[in-house]
């Protein structure tokens, strides 16, 4: 069977990834494309049907975005929301106003057509809006099928050519019955089945990998991590030991880190995996280097530096695989400056070298991070690759306050195992984005039994997160952090003090470097 998909075109909402989530929540696929994508592109993808997202621009102004006009006439079923609805309106001669009366938050729709879109749903139900410019004319053919108070227009739907619109934002959860009128459209008016699941993309992902790598060689970056771990094994599903993986020991990773990877990949999946220690070289260019930003760079170059030595290594290797995420691809797509634009504050030194001259191979582009993790558990990766936090690129050198010696690494190691240690222990692991200590540059004294001491200061960071942008420092127990301080001051010799770190992303970043 081949792949039902919904197309939602991108006018720039805060919300768009969330419609795209809803409806793969209904086992149908989805996908976010420009506003503009012109008609024919989109017809040659045969989807069941399109969504227009809403966004931040008003129709009443001259620059707002447009879709392709063609898209009303390849006889596909629209749902409009928010400003879709507004481009529907007045793509198709209605009128929208500019009012000065805006609906904002929670209010009480009113369905006057219970067929389609509306269908088993209450006479009145609960519904989240925000916006400023109201139609006010329907479109000829089209109808109200409901209305709020405010909005004397907030739902319109014209049944011959399977256009319909809402006003309101049924794609969160603020939205009583969002869900039903989002599936309403996929089955009701688009004719979708429901099957996309991650079994069907497990095996559909391997099929096409077959096929458009047949013969060739691959090479990966495989880096410990739940996304280049999932792209290395359904890569390896279908080519086998062409993939290629190669796991770098810069020196700078946690305790044991290395030994889990080589256990799990190459004894476990029997992964054709290649382990360099280049630790040496990493540690002698980051000898006497204190500045966090040339720290950074040494380690990305001298990454891709190995990284191309090691695969000019392989013979006639023609494709390089990584673990690229959908929410990166949506991010350097959008076409307008939506809060999905946002700026990087690093890239991940797994990044592909421009000259390498490589085709690229992403398995995982569409997919979001929890749905990577539901395919890891189909594949049967062990929890603590599925469940890792995320660890960055430059590993403990940015958690080495100053200069990185392996004398400090040897150190920052048995603070850390420890940290996690208890952080488990307490069950707290998983439900945290990162729990992990920083050595400090200074020195400072304490006191062992009769002995005076004058030792290194560890700090603890633990943050909530949702994607690493903003954070909040976790109010973790007492007793948790009693726990942590006494086993670091008690069994590593050489930290005297440890500190909590209590401060948020913005101002502070996540990482001290
Ligand atoms: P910051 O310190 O910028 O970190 O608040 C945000 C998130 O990104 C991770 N991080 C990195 N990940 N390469 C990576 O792959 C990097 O260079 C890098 N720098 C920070 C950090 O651990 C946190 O989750």
């Amino acid at each position: 069977m081949t792949r039902q998909i919904i197309i939602i075109l991108d006018f720039g909402s805060q919300y768009t990834q969330l419609i795209a989530r809803r409806v793969r929540e209904n086992k149908v696929f989805s996908k976010i494309i420009p506003f503009n994508t012109p008609a024919e592109e989109i017809a040659a993808m045969s989807p069941k049907g399109l969504i227009l997202s809403g966004g931040p621009a008003s129709v009443t102004s001259k620059k707002s975005p447009y879709p392709d006009k063609g898209i009303f006439k390849l006889g596909l079923p629209i749902l409009g929301i928010c400003y879709g609805m507004q481009v529907i309106t007045e793509t198709l001669k209605g009128r929208v106003k500019h009012t000065k009366k805006r609906e904002f938050g929670k209010t009480e729709l009113f369905i006057d057509d219970n067929r389609d879109l509306f269908n088993h749903l209450p006479g009145n139900l609960t519904c989240w809006a925000s916006h400023g410019d109201f139609v006010t004319k329907l479109p000829p053919g089209f109808h109200t099928s409901a209305h709020t108070l405010n909005t004397p227009i907030a739902a319109i739907s014209n049944r011959r050519s399977k256009i319909y619109a809402v006003q309101f934002h049924p794609e969160v959860t603020h939205t009583e019955k969002g869900n039903q009128i989002l599936s309403n459209f996929l089955f009701k008016v688009c004719g979708c089945l429901g099957r996309w699941n991650m079994r069907s993309f497990i095996k559909e992902t391997i099929e096409n990998t077959k096929k458009i790598i047949a013969k060739d060689k691959v090479v990966l970056g495989l880096s410990g991590g739940v996304d280049s771990a999932v792209a290395a094994l359904l890569i390896h599903k279908a080519i086998g030991r062409n993939l290629r993986c190669i796991f770098i020991n810069n020196g700078l990773l946690r305790a044991g880190e290395s030994e889990q990877v080589k256990e799990v990949f190459r004894t476990a999946f029997h992964l054709n995996l290649g382990y360099v220690d280049r630790s040496k070289r990493f540690l002698m260019r980051l000898r006497g280097v204190t500045d966090p930003e040339e720290k950074r760079k040494i380690i990305g170059d001298e990454f891709i530096k190995v990284f191309e030595e090691e695969a000019h290594k392989i013979k006639k290797v023609k494709y390089l695989a990584q673990g690229t995420l959908y929410p990166d691809v949506i991010e350097s797509m959008s076409p307008i400056g939506s809060p999905s634009a946002r700026i990087k504050s690093h890239h991940n030194v797994g990044g592909l070298p421009a000259h390498m001259k490589l085709k690229l191979i992403e398995p995982l582009r569409d997919l979001f991070k929890d749905e990577v993790r539901l395919i890891a558990r189909e594949l049967n990766l062990p929890d603590n690759v599925i469940f890792r936090q995320p660890f960055p690129g430059p590993g403990l050198a940015i958690r080495i306050v100053g200069e990185v010696t392996c004398e400090r690494l040897d150190l920052l190691r048995e603070v850390d195992k420890r940290v996690l240690e208890e952080i488990r222990n307490a069950g707290l692991y998983e439900g945290v984005w990162q729990s992990f200590a920083v050595l400090l540059p200074i020195k400072s004294v304490g006191v062992m039994g009769d002995e005076r001491t004058y030792e290194n200061v560890a700090a603890l960071r633990c943050v909530l997160s949702v994607d690493g942008m903003t954070a909040d420092w976790v109010k973790l127990p007492y007793e948790v952090l009693e726990k942590i301080s006494n086993r670091i001051i008690n069994e590593v010799k050489g930290v005297n003090r440890v500190v909590y770190d209590i401060s948020s992303k913005p101002p502070a970043t996540i990482e001290w470097e």
